[in-house]
């Protein structure tokens, strides 16, 4: 169940089979090679040379390793930018991007499709039956470095077309973005520009399609991909590696071409990019946040319609943060162990050696640039030892659905109202929140089946669709919404019945104003629950009794039936109460668990996971079998019993 990413192109071939004997000696199963080769496998425009490649595919197989084949389209060469300067990106600023990094070019570039379609098949057509090769990954990081959107002549004229199929008349588009406002208005689709290089701001609904636009673009070139490898392979798995927490395009829509979802696990860049609250910065810092990778799991397990793999794990510090501190001893292995509880069916590193040139000279890996085995490959392979003796059961459902949109994100993106009510840290809270409390959580989408769940939660939704507002009707349990849900139609305005738009069939309330206040002035919150909530606050028309107010008498907690209205952005008391009290109405037992503690269920298997700074007692049954560690469980460490 593990894996590594490695560079053979980057260090002579005298060193390729002893690597490769290292790798099974370590416990790796899998090797993914060749996402960035193509200035190696076409050194000028129609040069093939793939001879290389056979031979480090000769030899993994040879030594037991299955191949995982990218396709190097993340990474084009200098002759392709030369002599087709159109497959180059342009960012908002209107600039043409050069050569030299990577990820500068254009997915909607018919040139660009072309020349991708054209090695990706002769990959194919070469290694799509090779029994070493295991599966392909397509491309690598789709969105990362900014690239998601694209402001190119090409992009533009894909988006009009999509406007067109999306509207059919002119007309429906201003009505749609309500173009009348500011004079906006179109003639014909021709006339519509990308939203970018605009004083003041673009309208909301033209930035919202243009990003529906952008992530379509991405899926649409990847399942482009994943075509042209299945035409040509058999028996091989495609999937690509996603990044966690990125909202810039909707993988469970890009998860059409796919066979699994994978993603790239980088705990302590991620934990030094958030803004945590009171002292985790400080205290996760060498951990990583146990959320952090916890979500990425839960996420593309879902996106992947229940199967995923980590497709790079770090190893060890990274290189792209602000700052970069070592993870403590024992973490590789902890975060390698927190996926596989969460279902992950591979855990792959980056990367087998620290290469010593160029932009990632400090980034680690499993080896030192001398080739010695590093912390992080010594801890691999003792996963791998564990993991001989612990065979895995397949995940089962959660108790708890958290209904996650990638819309929603866009949609407070692009109208914010306040600093602070971001998407991703509305998110990130609400499911610390759950998994402080031990349980684990399945992300679904709206308009998902909620049937089986005890509890849903719906931090923020920005539309409620007729299939929202049916899944959540259909719902089993105890249903819990976030302020800001139904607020917008699908054309980004006001609902005509005003928030919370359809979801007033189920909870008889109306969001007759908003108010967002600065962080230093929190309103009271009183009743069943109590705390704060300023960030967003909602002032409620509704003939129901609340069962909280804030300080000035307004309504800001309501039950109808089993569904739960918050009309605010909670601070953590106001958090903490409303979702004990939600999970208490759904008879699910919960405690709070020690600072850093995170319990996961697999099958018949329990896991402690502990991220916090303190040895803590695993809440095992008393007389639980323990076959990890055991009951005593210590920082950075794991233990595992079955009930
Ligand atoms: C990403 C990329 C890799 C590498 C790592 C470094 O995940 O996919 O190629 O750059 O980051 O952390």
């Amino acid at each position: 169940m593990l894996g590594v990413c490695y560079y053979p192109e980057q260090w002579p071939a005298a060193m390729w089979a002893e690597d490769a004997r290292r790798m099974r000696e370590v416990g790796i199963s899998f090797v993914r090679v060749a996402e960035f080769a193509w200035s190696r496998l076409e050194p000028r425009p129609g040069e093939l040379r793939f001879e290389w490649l056979d031979e480090v595919i000769a030899i993994l197989g040879a030594a037991g390793l299955r191949v995982v084949l990218g396709t190097p389209t993340a990474t084009p060469p200098k002759w392709l930018a030369d002599r087709s300067p159109e497959v180059l990106m342009v960012d908002a600023q209107g600039r043409r991007r050069r050569h030299g990094g990577r990820r500068h070019t254009d997915l909607s570039s018919p040139v660009f499709w072309e020349e991708s379609r054209r090695i990706v098949a002769l990959m194919a057509e070469r290694y799509g039956r090779d029994p070493h090769v295991a599966g392909w990954q397509v491309d690598n990081e789709f969105g990362c470095h900014d690239s998601a959107v694209c402001y190119s002549p090409a992009a533009e004229a894909g988006f009009r077309l999509w406007l067109e199929r999306r509207y059919g008349t002119v007309e429906a588009l201003n009505a749609a973005w309500g173009t009348v406002f500011w004079s906006m208005e179109y003639g014909s689709f021709a006339e519509v520009d990308a939203p970018h290089l605009v004083v003041a701001d673009a309208a909301p609904a033209h930035l919202l399609d243009f990003q529906r636009y952008s992530s379509d673009r991405i899926a649409a070139y990847g399942q482009m991909q994943a075509d042209t490898i299945r035409a040509a392979s058999r028996d091989q798995f495609v999937t690509t590696n996603f990044m966690g927490m990125f909202f810039e395009l909707d993988p469970f829509d890009a998860m059409r071409a796919y066979d699994f979802a994978s993603w790239d696990s980088y705990p302590l860049g991620h934990t030094d990019r958030l803004t945590l609250p009171g002292d985790e910065n400080q205290v996760f810092a060498r951990t990583g946040h146990p959320d952090v990778p916890g979500f990425s799991n839960d996420f593309y397990r879902a996106a992947g319609r229940g199967r995923f793999w980590i497709m790079e794990q770090q190893p060890g510090p990274v290189n792209w943060a602000e700052h970069n501190p070592a993870p403590l001893p024992g973490m590789v292995r902890l975060w390698t162990w927190q996926a596989l509880a969460q279902g992950a069916e591979v855990v792959s590193y980056f990367r087998w050696r620290q290469v010593p040139y160029a932009q990632e000279q400090m980034h680690a890996a499993l080896n030192r640039p001398d080739d010695r085995l590093d912390r992080g490959g010594h801890e691999a392979a003792q996963v791998a030892r564990e993991l001989a003796a612990l065979p895995l059961d397949p995940p089962a459902r959660a108790p708890v659905a958290l209904v996650v949109d990638l819309e929603t994100e866009w949609i407070t993106r692009f109208l914010p109202q306040s600093r602070e009510f971001t998407y991703k840290s509305i998110l990130l809270s609400w499911y610390t929140e759950l998994r402080g409390l031990g349980l684990d959580v399945d992300v679904l989408r709206p308009g998902d089946d909620l049937s089986g769940y005890a509890l849903t939660v719906v931090p923020t939704l920005g539309t409620v669709s007729e299939a929202a507002l049916a899944s959540f009707r259909d719902a089993g349990g105890v249903v819990l919404y976030g302020p800001r849900t139904g607020a917008k139609t699908a054309d980004f305005a006001i609902p005509p019945n005003l928030p919370p738009g359809r979801l007033q069939d189920l909870i008889p309330l109306k969001v007759a104003r908003v108010e967002t206040l600065r962080p230093e002035m929190p309103v009271a919150v009183a009743g069943t629950v109590a705390g704060a909530g300023g960030l967003w606050r909602e002032f409620i028309e509704s003939d129901l009794e609340p069962l909280a107010r804030f300080d000035d008498g307004e309504g800001a907690f309501y039950a109808a039936g089993r569904h739960h209205y918050l009309a605010a952005c909670p601070d953590p008391t106001l958090l903490a109460a409303v979702m004990a009290y939600v999970v208490g109405e759904a008879g699910l037992e919960s405690a709070r668990l020690p600072r850093g503690l995170r319990l996961q269920r697999r099958g018949s298997l329990t896991f402690a996971l502990n991220f916090g700074p303190d040895a803590v007692e695993a809440p095992a049954p008393a007389g639980a079998a323990f076959v990890l560690g055991g009951r005593r469980v210590a920082p950075q460490d794991v233990a595992a019993w079955r009930c």
